[in-house]
């Protein structure tokens, strides 16, 4: 499973990068809000740090202004994923952008049918928000299955990107599911490595070297 960063805090995107963690990075406008940066100009050293594809949202409501701005943010790099809404405009500039041989991601998915859809208009990438259908109660999970589900019975290149990830389990169950990407914030991403039963067993192992009064250097 790929791993992108879910934020546009450079520093942090560098430095899981440089413990080869970072195949990707996801950005939104909120995203960008908390960065107190420019769009542009952030996303452009964000594309600089990373190789593979990093998200950059476009903030139009109708078509033909969120293509504008998709070959905008394209122009950034070559690694740049245009990020759109999925809804029907939408969908019609995933269609319009993919066929100029841009990659595509389709955010703020909830339903399976949705995914069908981004899939249909060539979309790159489906985002599928676990945790905000969590949050009300819903199985964000279960929507990830569904959707691996229809795209394995149907061939679909679309890669599901499970996006609005809150818990390093969120983490292990899209794993378990087979979705191919996981999007989560910095944090989220160090605390995999935790587990107390490791502290544990590791404070023991240096108590009892320091017993034996070795050194190895
Ligand atoms: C994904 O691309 C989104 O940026 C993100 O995962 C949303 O997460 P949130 O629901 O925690 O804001």
């Amino acid at each position: 499973m790929k791993f992108f960063v879910d934020t546009a805090d450079t520093q942090a995107i560098a430095d899981l990068n440089d413990l080869g963690m970072v195949d990707g990075v996801t950005t939104n406008p909120s995203l960008i809000l908390k960065s107190g940066r420019d769009i542009i100009e952030v996303t452009k050293e964000i594309c600089g740090i990373v190789s593979g594809p990093v998200s950059a949202e476009v903030v139009a409501l109708e078509a033909d202004a969120m293509i504008a701005e998709g070959r905008k943010l394209a122009e950034i790099a070559e690694n740049i994923t245009v990020k759109l809404p999925l809804t029907w405009d939408g969908l019609k500039a995933c269609k319009t952008l993919s066929d100029e041989g841009k990659m595509v991601n389709v955010t703020l998915c909830f339903s399976a049918n949705q995914a069908l859809l981004a899939a249909k208009a060539g979309a790159s990438f489906i985002s599928p928000f676990i945790g905000r259908l969590d949050d009300m109660s819903l199985d964000g999970c279960e929507l990830i299955e569904d959707i691996r589900t229809i795209y394995d019975n149907y061939g679909f290149a679309t890669e599901i990107l499970a996006a609005s990830i809150r818990t390093i389990n969120h983490v292990q169950q899209v794993a378990l599911i087979g979705a191919d990407v996981m999007t989560a914030p910095p944090e989220v991403i160090h605390k995999l490595a935790f587990h107390p039963l490791t502290d544990k067993g590791l404070q023991q192992f240096m108590s009892d070297w320091e017993k034996t009064g070795q050194k190895i250097l």
